[in-house]
């Protein structure tokens, strides 16, 4: 794996900044502890700062394990995804994930801190969005009903994170999971867009046809679907049922509903 900031970066923007690879790492603070503007993180710092992966410091569990809480030595909190071991497509959209995200800084998208890759062991270390994500709020038992305003701050942030990721990057990138649970939220409710461990670049105009068909039910595009064909409009079909749900209240499955898809009834 490359970490060179020269490798294919996106192209500059406003809101670009390459991250800090190997070769530009700033120097280890005066007194500020070990871990202080590092990107590479060995298992053993990463089982001290979640304290021991305490069942406690869960946030939450995903489709490829555990995500749990972390504080670094500066105060700076964290989020470390532990990829379940022994699953060697983990290993693949891991690697996809550190060379996309660690080159990618937007206000509208989580940034990737560091990784690990220790023996099986494979983690990735994001900055720590406090507000839980999107699908809690609108689907959490017991929440508020999430005022409107929120939501169009929440659809208009989205948006901004995704619209980068399609044209500003280059080349440009597919996230291939939009969905509520990867819309992560600071205090003010405005969007940190999570996960992009099933992106891929996608260096060309035409049609990139994919090998898998990745994603969540309820989200996928049909052509995505049924032919595995992958362009950035599988993205933004995702995204068009995300704004459905922001405008509906409902889950893009809901079993005790009829039809259970809500793309099939905001069509009937
Ligand atoms: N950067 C982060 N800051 C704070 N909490 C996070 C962060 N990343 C993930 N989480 C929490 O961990 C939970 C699990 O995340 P994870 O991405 O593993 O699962 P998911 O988004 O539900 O599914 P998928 O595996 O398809 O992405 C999230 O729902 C969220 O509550
Ligand atoms: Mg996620």
């Amino acid at each position: 794996m490359s970490d060179s900031p020269s490798s294919s970066p996106p192209a500059p923007s406003a809101d670009f900044a390459p991250s800090g690879g190997s070769t530009s790492l700033s120097p280890p603070p005066p007194n500020g502890g070990p871990y202080q503007g590092k990107t590479h993180f060995t298992y053993e710092e990463l089982t001290d700062i979640t304290e021991g992966f305490s069942t406690q410091n869960i946030l939450g569990e995903g489709g490829f394990g555990f995500v749990y809480k972390g504080k670094l030595n500066d105060g700076k909190l964290v989020a470390v995804k532990q990829l379940k071991v022994g699953s060697r497509q983990g290993d693949r959209e891991f690697k996809a994930e550190v060379e996309i995200i660690s080159r990618v800084h937007h206000r509208h998208l989580v940034s990737l801190v560091g990784y690990c890759i220790s023996d099986s062991e494979r983690l990735l270390i994001y900055e720590y969005v406090p507000n839980q994500t999107l699908e809690h709020h609108l689907h959490g038992k017991g929440r508020p009903v999430l005022e409107w305003a929120k939501r169009v701050r929440i659809a208009i942030g989205s948006a901004k994170g995704l619209a980068y990721l399609h044209e500003d990057c280059h080349p440009k990138i597919i996230h291939r999971d939009i969905k509520s649970a990867n819309i992560l939220l600071d205090n003010e409710f405005e969007v940190q867009v999570a996960d992009f461990g099933l992106a891929k670049l996608n260096d060309t105009t035409q049609t990139h046809v994919s090998t898998r068909v990745m994603g969540t039910f309820g989200y996928l595009a049909p052509e995505y679907a049924q032919s595995g064909q992958l362009t950035d409009r599988s993205d933004v079909f995702s995204f068009g049922v995300v704004l459905l749900e922001l405008i509906t209240g409902r889950k893009p499955v809901d079993q005790y509903h009829q039809p259970a898809s809500l793309v099939e009834w905001v069509n009937t």
